[in-house]
């Protein structure tokens, strides 16, 4: 019998029964068919976390999608549906259909929403880049849109990915038309925008390749510093974690821990691991142990307030897209099957509760 077959057979039952008990760990401790009844979700809530996806509502056709992403997730982020390119494809001519379409699912199943993300340098219409803007046309082109869009989830949105990938590797600043326009100044100002336009919500800057110490997470970590000086509204920095499994990484909680000390909540974004397509047993017992790793990173760090991956299925991802002959990142596989990387989730989203 395979482990997810037991999880479809039981799932009103044992599976309930772990979440809802006193002694979780027991359920863990049970071995692998009991941590199989276990839900990533559960999990994090555990130690009071969340545990959240990135979700395309194009695949909601698909049942054992849904019943994955209403069943392990409490957070959910849309991989592409708030991105400019999408959301104003022409100019003044908006399309919310995805955007609300994924907000509506989140909402009926009592997830957190993070929205993502509202200036960025790539996933930006063509009318933008390829238009001629003075400067200040730019910056109040972009303050409009953080207006608008922030506006319109205004109090239903936990979290606003606002700042995404301001830092290129070697920690210079990235080129953008933003960077072009405002110079620096424009992390602020949209953080400023999104604040005006969202009070509640949880404003972050988010970045990849800052998991270590390195120049870029140093960039981050000055930037982050510098905005907290001035009062600027910087709730959150997130690390979204796209690893190759197998690469050591051995400073993450230190990093996080570093960040979290300036005063601001830390999270894992969007974490997925690729390993070489097709995967053997060992490259799936490798990536499992570094979903511990990066999971155990943020339990251990308490202003780490959740761990999302970039999808949940294998059958959904864009690593295969993106990184030639690698994938297979994600905790289910493509016929939506937990792999090693799930347990071993639900074992370091646990292991707060049980030390
Ligand atoms: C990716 C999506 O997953 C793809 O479908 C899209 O084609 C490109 O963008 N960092 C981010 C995400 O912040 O928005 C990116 O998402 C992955 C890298």
């Amino acid at each position: 019998m395979s482990l997810g077959g037991a999880r479809e057979r039981d799932a009103r039952g044992t599976r309930l029964s772990c979440i809802r008990g006193a002694a979780l760990a027991l359920c863990l401790f049970a071995g692998p068919a009991a941590a199989a009844e276990m839900t990533l979700k559960a999990a994090a809530a555990s130690s009071g976390r969340y545990f959240g996806a990135a979700l395309d509502s194009g695949d909601f056709d698909e049942k054992p999608y849904v019943r994955l992403a209403t069943e392990e997730l409490s957070a959910v982020t849309p991989e592409n549906a708030m991105k400019w390119a999408v959301v104003e494809p022409a100019r003044g001519v908006f399309d919310w259909r995805a955007a609300d379409r994924l907000f509506a699912f989140a909402q009926a199943n009592g997830q957190k929403i993070r929205g993502h993300t509202l200036v960025w340098h790539q996933q930006l219409p063509a009318w933008l880049t390829g238009g001629t803007f003075a400067p200040a046309e730019l910056r109040q082109l972009m303050i409009d849109h953080v207006t608008l869009e922030a506006s319109r989830y205004r109090g239903a949105d936990y979290a606003w990915d606002v700042v995404n990938e301001p830092f290129a590797d070697d920690g210079a600043w990235r080129p953008s038309i933003w960077l072009q326009a405002m110079g620096p100044d424009y992390v602020e100002t949209a953080l400023r925008a999104a604040r005006a336009a969202d009070p509640q919500a949880k404003l972050y800057i988010n970045d990849y390749n800052v998991e270590s110490a390195g120049p870029k997470m140093r960039a981050l970590y000055e930037l982050a510093a510098s905005l907290k000086r001035k009062g600027a509204p910087l709730d959150g920095v997130g690390f979204e974690s796209h690893l190759v499994a197998g690469s050591p990484l051995g400073d993450m909680r230190e990093v996080m821990q570093a960040f979290a000390d300036l005063g601001v909540d830390v999270a894992v974004t969007e974490l997925d691991l690729r390993i070489k397509t097709p995967p053997d047993a060992k490259a799936l017992d490798t990536q499992a142990a570094d979903y511990a790793k990066v999971i155990g990173a943020c339990v251990a760090v308490k202003e780490c307030v959740g761990v999302s991956t970039w999808g949940v299925t294998d059958a959904h991802s864009w690593t295969p897209f993106f990184f030639a002959g690698y994938g297979a990142a994600l905790p289910f596989d493509e016929s939506y099957q937990p792999k090693p990387a799930f347990f071993a989730a639900i074992d370091a989203l646990t292991r707060a509760e049980r030390q």
